[in-house]
């Protein structure tokens, strides 16, 4: 299977900036509105993993594809005894680095510039998210599997459906335009990849376009 990671780390560190603004709210007020519509389930799946994490405090966390930081600022603010951003596009890390800085709590935070795929440590984390980040995976189980040797409580992630109206638009506009590889999944395919890599899934919703499933380690 081709490896796509070099256009993937190319295309999210040319858009860092912009992408973190889908957060801050920085833009034209037609922008957040346009966000608003369209990306609300960016919204919607913060909202869930911060719900399904419940009470953090103490916690080892451990955010897979972490991008400009938002998640791990949140877990770190909420009291987690340390959290770990993974990202292969070093500027997003610079921008997660200021934010938890910015944010006070850069003292329990790392970050690693890595591809899950080739991380190797003997870190374990209590919870372990993977968020905005199959889409950009051609093939998830080696990761899942990369994923469910360092996690020991519970795997959050969020997964693009197949074929909703967004599919094709995002296919055209970040595939074929953008050069961005961008993939869908169905749900029994989601659920098998995951329970082959380990885990128990405890929960499978539908949150706007994508699966957002809740899952222990067996
Ligand atoms: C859409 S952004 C989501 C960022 C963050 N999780 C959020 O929801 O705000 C996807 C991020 O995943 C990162 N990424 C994609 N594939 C990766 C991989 N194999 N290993 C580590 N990071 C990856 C990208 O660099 C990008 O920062």
């Amino acid at each position: 299977m081709k490896d796509n990671m070099p256009q993937v780390a190319r295309f999210w560190n040319d858009i860092a900036g912009d992408f973190d603004k889908i957060y801050t709210g920085n833009k034209s007020g037609i922008g957040r509105a346009l966000d608003k519509w369209l990306r609300k389930d960016i919204y919607q799946r913060f909202d869930w993993v911060m719900q399904k994490s419940g009470d953090v405090r103490g916690k080892q966390i451990c955010d897979i594809g972490c991008g400009s930081g938002r998640f791990v600022t949140e877990f770190a603010k909420n009291g987690a005894a340390h959290v770990t951003g993974v990202d292969v596009a070093p500027a997003m890390l610079k921008l997660a680095k200021n934010l938890v800085t910015q944010d006070g709590v850069q003292g329990v935070c790392d970050f690693v510039e890595t591809d899950v795929l080739n991380w190797k440590t003997d870190q374990k984390f209590d919870t372990t998210i993977a968020i905005g980040f199959w889409d950009y995976i051609t093939e998830p189980p080696e990761r899942l599997r990369n994923i469910r040797s360092i996690t020991t409580g519970q795997f959050l992630s969020a997964w693009p459906r197949f074929w909703t109206w967004r599919m094709p638009v995002r296919k055209v506009r970040l595939q074929y335009i953008q050069g961005c590889p961008v993939y869908f999944f169905r749900k029994p395919q989601v659920i098998k990849m995951i329970q082959d890599a380990g885990f128990r899934v405890e929960s499978c919703e539908v949150v706007g376009k994508l699966f957002c499933v809740d899952a222990r380690p067996i």
